[in-house]
């Protein structure tokens, strides 16, 4: 059972601009039309729960690129918009409860997605692994990976992997010592 971050950020921790865009992933050169192990990583997962946010970007792509499952967290929302509504389910309530029934459901490796979910997880210490793609580049400002008010947790870095345009895939699991 494991809830697993797999995301990319620029230099400075970030993993949208201000107004969401990730214009700056999609520049990155790719001529061996790497997918950059994500095939490999969703063959490990049972489903994803992505934030509303997260949603809203993923709504607009031409493409549903995912094979499994896909959850989408909201309070707010009472229906998904979006062309792809149909592929997705939207789920609330508290994001430990709606991972035990996930669990429950015989989801039990999920993909955890969007900043605001992440850090509340990590909040709760419910983060087991991190693949963390560094691109080389400095945003400046934007959407950030982690916030200040996070707790310390340690984690055991598992390999390293580099990627054509400068791209390089840490990943990480959470032990205790
Ligand atoms: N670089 C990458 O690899 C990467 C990957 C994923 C996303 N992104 C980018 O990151 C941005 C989205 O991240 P984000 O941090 O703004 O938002 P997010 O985590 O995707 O979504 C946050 C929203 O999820 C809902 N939510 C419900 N319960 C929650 C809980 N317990 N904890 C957190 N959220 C909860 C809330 O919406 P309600 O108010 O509706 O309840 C909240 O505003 C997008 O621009 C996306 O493109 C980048």
């Amino acid at each position: 059972m494991a809830n697993i971050v797999y995301i990319a950020t620029s230099i400075d921790g970030y993993i949208a601009k201000s107004d969401g865009g990730i214009d700056w992933l999609n520049e990155i050169p790719n001529t061996q039309g790497s997918d950059y192990g994500f095939g490999d990583f969703m063959s490990r997962i049972d489903g994803i729960l992505m934030g509303r946010s997260t949603y809203e970007i993923v709504m607009d792509y031409e493409v549903w690129f995912y094979t499994k499952p896909v959850y989408v967290l909201s309070n707010s929302w009472t229906q998904l918009p979006g062309k792809w509504a149909h592929k997705a389910q939207l789920l609330k309530g508290d994001i430990v409860e709606v991972i035990d029934t996930l669990n429950q459901q015989g989801i039990i490796n999920i993909y955890v997605d969007g900043g605001k979910v992440i850090q509340s997880l990590l909040a709760a210490d419910k983060i087991d692994e991190m693949i963390i793609t560094r691109v080389p580049i400095v945003l400046g400002s934007g959407i950030p990976l982690f916030t200040p008010d996070l707790p310390e947790l340690k984690f055991e870095h598992t390999g390293t992997e580099t990627y054509e345009g400068g791209l390089v895939k840490s990943s990480y699991v959470r032990i205790n010592y």
